[in-house]
């Protein structure tokens, strides 16, 4: 049991605006202070926070309480586990009888994982600027020649790791980390699951390193970009899952963004994290990426706390655009209204910013088209518009796109916008929103009960021979798969078709595409 002696020593030692202002950003409001509702879903800040009483409500939802309840309902835990959370957060040791010994042992892991990033991160920074060994050295270069200044640098805590690991490993030994802690930060790993006793290597060698920091700038986990653009190895590697650093729920620079997309009203979505540092440093400072490709419904509903408006920077590719399909998905589903750059070829914001400046970068941002408007230019490139045929088949590929909206205002106008822009009847395309909304829905309810060992999937079925062919084609002969690359007016077509889905998903996930040259 917490006594209430303890609980009242946290709360007083807790402000709640800043609590909660530490997961999101609170707007002042008279004495108060509101923001989105976290608790369920509005587009008009209902949920209030109190600092003299230092108490939160939700006109809309009613939720309402102190910053423990807040913690509980909003981290999902228990009564006591929020208070440990709390108390951990103002530094007071709660006697141990609080405690059972699993709690403990988390609490431990957690702070010790965040001190081995903070110390980590230093390190880096120390090597970055004052190793003379020729990497280092070369890591310098590389940063000067990209444009990045030792203040920007310094700024977003930049530092490089070491190419012998040695190093690294000297100076974990001389830190006392445990090894079992630096294996759970992941900046270690085992080097044969299967035999521990083979021991521990050193994740990021010879790479710049780039913090990856939580909403409150803690550092959670890193991501090390090689600096040969000839090397055989990924361009990037993240750090693993990890019990601090969950890939699908953390963005890239949300907390050094976050008062910014809530002052300008809109968040921009880059791929990159070097692009989201070149605009910021520009002063555009309403960025986000996510780390890698994936956009996930997570990341989707942290965004929707801040804003209600995105707008999408993917690089021309095909690789971005179908990334930048994904993300609308996401997005359109939590109510968030998408535009979209169309980038030039070859051109991702950094380039982009460093060659026509950033307020020509704003000014592509603000001319930014509905993201309905930017698949029917770019998809203009590969049909014939002119032709009915043509025509009434991409109907159908952004009839997937237009049921994805959630609001249903939202999803009307966009409805009377394509069918006006493609001369197709406004209520046979409302037809076919329809029954796609119907079938998506079904999917994700099955993806809801997917542990319930009952509801198994269907059968796949391949409705269209040719698919199936050209699927069996592409997984075992390469030259198919490039012959289908080329082949813009193919797949055009091959998109509207029933099924085709499975092939691009073999493709996307098997065959990454072309590697771009930086
Ligand atoms: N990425 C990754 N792993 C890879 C490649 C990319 O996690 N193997 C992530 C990185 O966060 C990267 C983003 O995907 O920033 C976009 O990748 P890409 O467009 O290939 O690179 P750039 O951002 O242009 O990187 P750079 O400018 O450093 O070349
Ligand atoms: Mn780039």
């Amino acid at each position: 049991m917490i006594s209430d002696e303890i609980k009242q020593q946290i709360l007083d030692a807790t402000d709640i605006v800043e609590l909660i202002g530490s997961y999101f950003p609170l707007k002042r409001a008279g004495t108060n202070f509101v923001a989105l509702c976290p608790f369920h879903s509005e587009k008009s800040g209902s949920f209030n926070v109190n600092p003299a009483r230092q108490f939160f409500h939700c006109f809309g939802c009613k939720e309402s309480g102190d910053a423990i309840s807040f913690v509980r309902k909003y981290e999902n835990l228990d009564y006591a586990q929020a208070v440990k959370r709390l108390a951990e957060r103002a530094g007071i040791t709660v006697r141990e009888e609080v405690m059972d010994a699993a709690d403990l042992a988390r609490l431990k892991l957690r702070s010790q994982l965040i001190e081995i990033h903070r110390e980590a991160t230093e390190w880096f920074q120390h090597i970055l600027f004052r190793s003379r060994t020729r990497d280092a050295e070369a890591a310098r270069e590389y940063l000067r020649n990209r444009g990045l200044s030792k203040q920007n640098a310094e700024n977003w805590r930049i530092g490089f790791a070491p190419a012998d690991s040695s190093r690294f490993e000297a100076w974990a030994r001389e830190k006392k980390f445990s090894g079992k802690a630096l294996e759970a930060s992941g900046l270690m790993a085992l080097k044969d699951d299967n035999q521990p006793s083979r021991g521990l290597y050193t994740r990021f060698r010879d790479r710049i390193m780039f913090p990856i920091a939580n909403d409150y700038g803690e550092v959670i986990a890193f991501s090390g970009r090689i600096l040969d653009p000839e090397a055989k190895t990924a361009k990037y590697i993240n750090s693993p899952q990890t019990s601090i650093f969950d890939k699908g729920k953390t963005f890239f620079g949300l907390d050094k963004s976050k008062r910014s997309i809530l002052s300008e009203q809109r968040v921009i979505v880059f791929e990159g994290q070097v692009d989201l540092i070149t605009a910021f440093e520009a002063g555009l400072e309403n960025i986000i990426a996510p780390l890698g490709t994936a956009f996930t419904s997570d990341h989707a509903r942290i965004l929707k706390r801040f804003t209600g408006e995105a707008v999408l920077c993917f690089d021309s590719d095909t690789a971005g655009y179908k990334a930048a399909e994904r993300t609308f998905a996401e997005l359109a589903s939590h109510d968030i209204v998408v535009r979209a750059v169309e980038m030039p070829a070859g051109q991702d914001p950094d380039s982009l910013i460093r060659a026509e400046g950033i307020e020509g970068f704003k000014k592509r941002v603000a001319d930014a088209k509905p993201f309905h408007e930017f698949q029917i230019d770019h998809m203009s490139s590969v049909l014939d518009l002119s032709s009915l045929r043509d025509r009434v088949q991409f109907a159908n590929v952004l009839a997937t796109t237009v049921a994805r909206i959630h609001d249903p205002v939202y999803q009307d106008g966009v409805v009377h916008s394509v069918s006006t822009r493609l001369g197709i009847a406004a209520d046979d395309f409302r037809k076919r929103v329809a029954t796609i909304a119907r079938t998506i829905r079904k999917g994700s309810h099955r993806a809801e009960n997917s542990d319930d060992a009952t509801t198994s999937e269907p059968p796949l079925v391949l409705a269209n021979k040719d698919v199936a062919m050209l699927c069996k084609l592409a997984l075992t002969h390469a030259e198919t798969r490039e012959w289908l690359t080329r082949e813009k007016s193919l797949m055009a077509i091959l998109q509207s078709v029933p099924d085709s889905k499975l092939l691009s998903t073999v493709w996307g996930a098997d065959f990454p595409p072309p590697h771009r040259v930086p």
